[in-house]
């Protein structure tokens, strides 16, 4: 599904040069929940953003789906749009726009039928469990009730990986308990590949796999049961 081989991304500050990520050698399965752990500034976001096409200034090669995605930058913004999603610490919701409205979104982009767009929005939402927060604005939401809303956007037009930076970073321990079982129920139902950083433990239970990050180098690669 997404194959990474000797990624290296190097960022330039004025004279500086910092090298956040060497080598990274990655194989993500269809399906797949992985976990990306690692102390805060081991290079998770860095790798996330280049998983999910969003930073394609890097080395290396990296294949989607068996497409290579080096040099392809008009690919890969039509691959954001319609196989790829995405979930945030901070939700990042659109504060002017409605639950539904922030979730029906990504399928406007995709210029699915205003008919369409009701059912599976309301669908969704009833699936998170806020079908009737539909027309609430975010600021009148929870933290957990916004994160959930931002993980229907990143799943509403099916795509087949979602990338998650820090997605229960700022929630209470409960609420990113429910998040988390959430987005794997979400996941396993629909067939979505996850890939989530996390310096959280609590999150690393519940993957298929664990992704050690240290210093922008792989050093441990865990597998272990789907529970
Ligand atoms: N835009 C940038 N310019 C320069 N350095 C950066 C930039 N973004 C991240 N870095 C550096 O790269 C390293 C990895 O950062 P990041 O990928 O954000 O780590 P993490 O998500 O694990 O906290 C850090 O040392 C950080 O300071
Ligand atoms: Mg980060």
């Amino acid at each position: 599904m997404l194959t990474l081989k000797n990624i290296s991304k190097i960022y330039t500050q004025g004279e500086i040069q910092y090298q956040a990520l060497s080598d990274v050698n990655l194989d993500i399965q269809p399906r797949e929940l992985v976990a990306l752990c690692g102390p805060s500034g081991s290079g998770k976001s860095t790798l996330l953003n280049i998983c999910g096409l969003l930073d394609q200034d890097y080395q290396g090669e990296l294949c989607f789906a068996s497409e290579t995605m080096t040099n392809n930058r008009n690919r890969a913004m039509e691959l954001r749009r319609s196989a790829l999603g995405f979930v945030f610490q901070r939700f990042n919701l659109v504060p002017v726009m409605t639950a539904f409205e922030n979730i029906a979104y990504p399928l406007q982009l995709n210029k699915v039928s205003s008919s369409d767009i009701q059912r599976r929005v309301m669908s969704l939402l009833d699936k998170v469990g806020l079908a009737d927060h539909a027309h609430h604005y975010p600021d009148r939401l929870s933290g957990g009730q916004q994160q959930r809303v931002a993980i229907a956007r990143a799943l509403i037009h099916e795509p087949a990986l979602v990338i998650a930076d820090e997605p229960t970073a700022s929630l209470d321990s409960v609420t990113a308990h429910q998040i988390i079982e959430l987005m794997k129920a979400l996941g396993r139902e629909r067939g979505t590949t996850f890939i989530i950083a996390s310096h959280d433990d609590r999150m690393t239970h519940h993957c298929d796999r664990v992704i050690h990050l240290e210093d922008g180098i792989i050093r441990q690669e865990m597998s272990q049961c789907a529970a």
